[in-house]
């Protein structure tokens, strides 16, 4: 007979240390928020300080244990040290999100190599060093699960916006988390993509008024999500409720890509 648990109890993150990158405003603010709420101890590294520094004040109310570190995600040696920062405060590091990224509309024929490379950086370099220096202490312990940001340009065409390399990048930490999922899975590391919609966070409030009345109109539900609407994917895939989900890419875009 199946024993009888408590289902919630398998979402809980108590006593779990977690890094979550540009956690100090947007959608990182809200995962790291949603974390700290399950129970974990989060480490937010961003570019960004006063942002950040409110990340901080709002998880502290939780009782948790937070931390912030200043880094570049597309500096290797950066990242390599805040990744031992975090294990020398925290002891180990169980859940990853690389949620760092940035966006900028360009035509392709006007693109130069430069502004290519800058959102390349940043969107997928950066997701692979985090995942490969937190992948390594993953695998010491042989236990992890890792949650890359990707969009739901992964595979649609946005419009009207022009935006190739963005979805190109996109398109790619989808694919690196599949790879990862399956090189990792010897060592019980899950590693994890959400696709998101359009969300109301600060990168989406520079976009001008016509451009935002434009996406909510193409879309199912007329409406762009808030970051608190994500937060309960990040925890689910982060716990031990999602033991077997490795390599899923979980589309969260209120039926925008259905049509
Ligand atoms: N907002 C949306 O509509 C939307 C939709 C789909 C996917 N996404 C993805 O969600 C993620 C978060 O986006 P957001 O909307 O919250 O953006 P945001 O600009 O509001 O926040 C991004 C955070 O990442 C940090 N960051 C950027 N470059 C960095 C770097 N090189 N090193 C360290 N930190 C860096 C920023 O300082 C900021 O705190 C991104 O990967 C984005 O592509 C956003």
């Amino acid at each position: 007979m199946e024993k009888i648990n408590n289902i919630l109890s398998l979402f809980k993150l108590d006593g779990e240390k977690a890094i979550v990158t540009g956690g100090g405003r947007g959608l990182g603010r809200a995962i790291s928020i949603a974390l700290a709420e399950a129970g974990a101890d989060v480490a937010i590294v961003d570019k960004l300080t006063e942002e950040v520094k409110e990340t901080v004040s709002i998880i502290e109310k939780f009782g948790r244990k937070v931390i912030a570190i200043k880094a570049d995600v597309c500096k290797e040696e950066e990242v390599k040290k805040s990744v031992q920062i975090v294990i020398r405060e925290f002891g180990k590091i169980d859940i990853l999100v690389c949620n760092a990224g940035i966006v900028s509309w360009i035509p392709a024929e006007e693109m130069t190599l430069e502004e290519w490379q800058k959102l390349m950086d940043v969107n997928l370099n950066g997701v692979f060093l985090y995942c490969k220096w937190v992948g390594q202490e993953m695998i010491k312990k042989k236990k992890g699960s890792i949650i890359n940001v990707s969009s739901m340009s992964a595979y649609i065409v946005n419009v009207p916006q022009k935006q190739c390399h963005y979805n190109a990048s996109k398109a790619a930490v989808v694919q690196l988390t599949k790879s990862l999922a399956v090189e990792w899975a010897p060592y019980n590391v899950r590693v994890n993509v959400v696709c998101p919609g359009y969300i109301m966070t600060p990168l989406l409030k520079e976009a001008d008024n016509k451009l935002l009345d434009e996406w909510t109109s193409i879309s199912p539900q007329k409406r762009i999500a808030d970051p608190s609407e994500l937060k309960g994917i990040f925890v689910f895939l982060a716990s031990q409720a999602a033991s077997y989900f490795t390599g899923s890419a979980i589309i969260a875009d209120g039926g925008y890509t259905l049509w």
